[in-house]
């Protein structure tokens, strides 16, 4: 009786104290104390650190555990700390600051939360720039929404990620993110999560890197269901002969023959070695180019995501899987800063495609004032939507696959996109589905500029199409918002054991 009218006491207090004390959670890994967001009701806990800083000695090892710590950590506001990188991301995904001492994760939990689903966001920048605790990926407005617990991590990036040489087997970033998982199923409980409860999700390289989770025996255990936005890979994953490669040219820049020297080296000498090394051509590995790091095919990763999951050795989860409109349009225009001649695009197509040359031109002819533009869409189709494509089918004799199109130019392209991407205004760049999956456009955002977003689009029915042999993902009949709202909240109820799409009403009513 006693212990309960202390508990009433107490939580009466703790109710009462939360609007002005910063909420405190008691979890495995230590005692910390965040902020609370008063207009989504959701305690934020910036900058957790998971694993000791990766530096010196620890550099290019695997991650090890924070051990417990005494004490109230004090974790404040978001400070944007990202692994070394140059960025050159779209604004509101930079890094504000970088240090090595970057192995964290943000969790972001409504004051009620209790035993609630969890999602878990990789964040994408080509294995080399970005990181999580950025206004794009800021989860309050997921978790008010959903009523979700939302965690968003980092992991090691570019080189100090990812570096492959005759004695390192790269991965350190894949590894970052198992422990980051591991961390999750230890403490999200505390946070009103629950820890069985798991949808693993990401963007870009974070899709990538999902991918491979979904193919690693070793990453079976730390998550139930999966949501692969715009993978990468349609681009060859590493190996450790290309890997080889590319580190004897690291090492060579940093001018050390051994790991030991480059631990001892600056950060600095590790990103200028970084950027010499990669825009190397390598005649075996030429799509590289494009993505110089990678996963690498070694130790926990057995094989390439897609040929894994086309011989069904895969996690049988569900999941759900998609694409932007222009994947392509950002690749293409960051490649080639001037108009392209429609000469000098039959001749690229001839060079990578060969005897099918005549046919892709086919589908895909050249433009007389600038063919960037079949070539953004030549790269969309073949890099990001049909090797997508192939991997839900092939996945979706395991387990309910849900593919989605997302097809919504953004009003507030002119903040969104920012000066240097002036050819995303008016197309569904790479990316462009994040702020709504994120609910940030429900929030305000200052950081998103004074046009605000009109919102959601209203249903539209629209029927799939087939062109040309290329058979585009099925147009989801659905709100953004909406759509991306559900994943985790709701789950997977519609359909079995096929490819389908996703349909928001059906699964409401589930
Ligand atoms: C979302 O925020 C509103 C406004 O503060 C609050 O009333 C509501 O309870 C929150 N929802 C959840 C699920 O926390
Ligand atoms: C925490 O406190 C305990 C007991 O005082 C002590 O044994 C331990 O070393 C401390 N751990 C750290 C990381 O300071
Ligand atoms: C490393 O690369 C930078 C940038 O390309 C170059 O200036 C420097 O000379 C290179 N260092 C060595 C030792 O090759
Ligand atoms: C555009 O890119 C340049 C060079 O990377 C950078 O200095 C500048 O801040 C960027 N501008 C915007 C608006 O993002």
């Amino acid at each position: 009786m006693y212990t309960m009218y202390t508990l009433v006491i107490s939580l009466t207090l703790i109710l009462s104290l939360t609007s002005a004390a910063p909420p405190v959670v008691d979890a495995p890994a230590g005692r910390m104390s965040g902020v609370l967001l008063e207009a989504t009701q959701v305690r934020a806990f910036y900058n957790i650190p998971f694993a000791e800083p990766p530096t010196g000695a620890l550099r290019w090892m695997p991650p090890v555990a924070k051990g417990v710590w005494n004490g109230t950590m004090a974790l404040g506001e978001s400070k944007a700390i990202g692994c070394p990188q140059r960025c050159f991301l779209p604004p509101h995904t930079c890094p504000t600051t970088t240090s090595e001492a970057c192995l964290t994760l943000n969790v972001f939990a409504p004051v009620a939360a209790s035993n609630a689903p969890v999602m878990i966001f990789m964040p994408g920048g080509h294995f080399q720039q970005g990181l999580a605790d950025v206004p794009v990926y800021n989860g309050q407005y997921l978790a008010n929404a959903t009523g979700v617990v939302v965690v968003t991590i980092n992991y090691r990036l570019g080189a100090l990620g990812w570096l492959v040489t005759d004695e390192l087997e790269g991965n350190f970033g894949f590894l970052d993110q198992q422990l980051a998982l591991k961390w999750v199923a230890d403490n999200v409980a505390a946070f009103g999560g629950n820890p069985s409860r798991r949808t693993l999700m990401g963007q870009s390289a974070g899709a990538g890197s999902l991918a491979a989770h979904l193919i690693a025996p070793s990453s079976a255990p730390l998550f139930e269901q999966a949501v692969v936005m715009s993978s990468t890979i349609g681009l060859a994953i590493s190996n450790p002969k290309y890997g080889a490669q590319l580190g004897a040219l690291v090492m060579a820049n940093m001018s050390c023959k051994t790991t030991e020297c480059m631990r001892g080296k600056p950060v600095a000498s590790v990103l200028e070695a970084e950027y010499a090394s990669q825009s190397h051509l390598f005649v075996d590995h030429p799509l590289s180019v494009f993505l110089p790091w990678n996963v690498n095919k070694a130790g926990p990763v057995p094989d390439n995501q897609l040929t894994a999951m086309r011989a069904g050795k895969v996690q049988r989860k569900p999941m759900i899987m998609g694409n932007v409109a222009n994947e392509g349009v950002i690749f293409i225009y960051d490649a080639v800063q001037h108009p392209l001649s429609k000469t000098e695009y039959e001749a690229i197509v001839a060079g990578v495609f060969g005897l099918h040359a005549p046919r892709v031109l086919d589908l895909f002819p050249g433009n007389v004032i600038d063919s960037r533009v079949p070539m953004s869409h030549l790269a969309t189709y073949y890099v990001m939507i049909c090797p997508q494509r192939y991997a839900m089918e092939a996945m979706a004799q395991n387990a309910p696959v849900y593919a989605y199109l997302f097809d919504h130019p953004w009003s507030f392209a002119r903040s969104g996109w920012g000066a240097n991407y002036t050819f995303c205004f008016h197309q569904v760049c790479h990316g462009s589905g994040l702020p709504f999956m994120f609910s940030v456009v429900r929030g305000p955002q200052p950081e998103l500029g004074a046009i605000r977003p009109i919102g959601c689009l209203a249903p539209a029915s629209r029927s799939s199409s087939s062109e040309g042999g290329i058979h585009p993902v099925d147009n989801f009949a659905a709100t953004a918002c909406d759509y991306f709202d559900s994943i985790g909240s709701i789950g997977y109820q519609h359909g079995e054991g096929k490819l389908d799409a996703f349909l928001p009403d059906s699964i409401h009513t589930a």
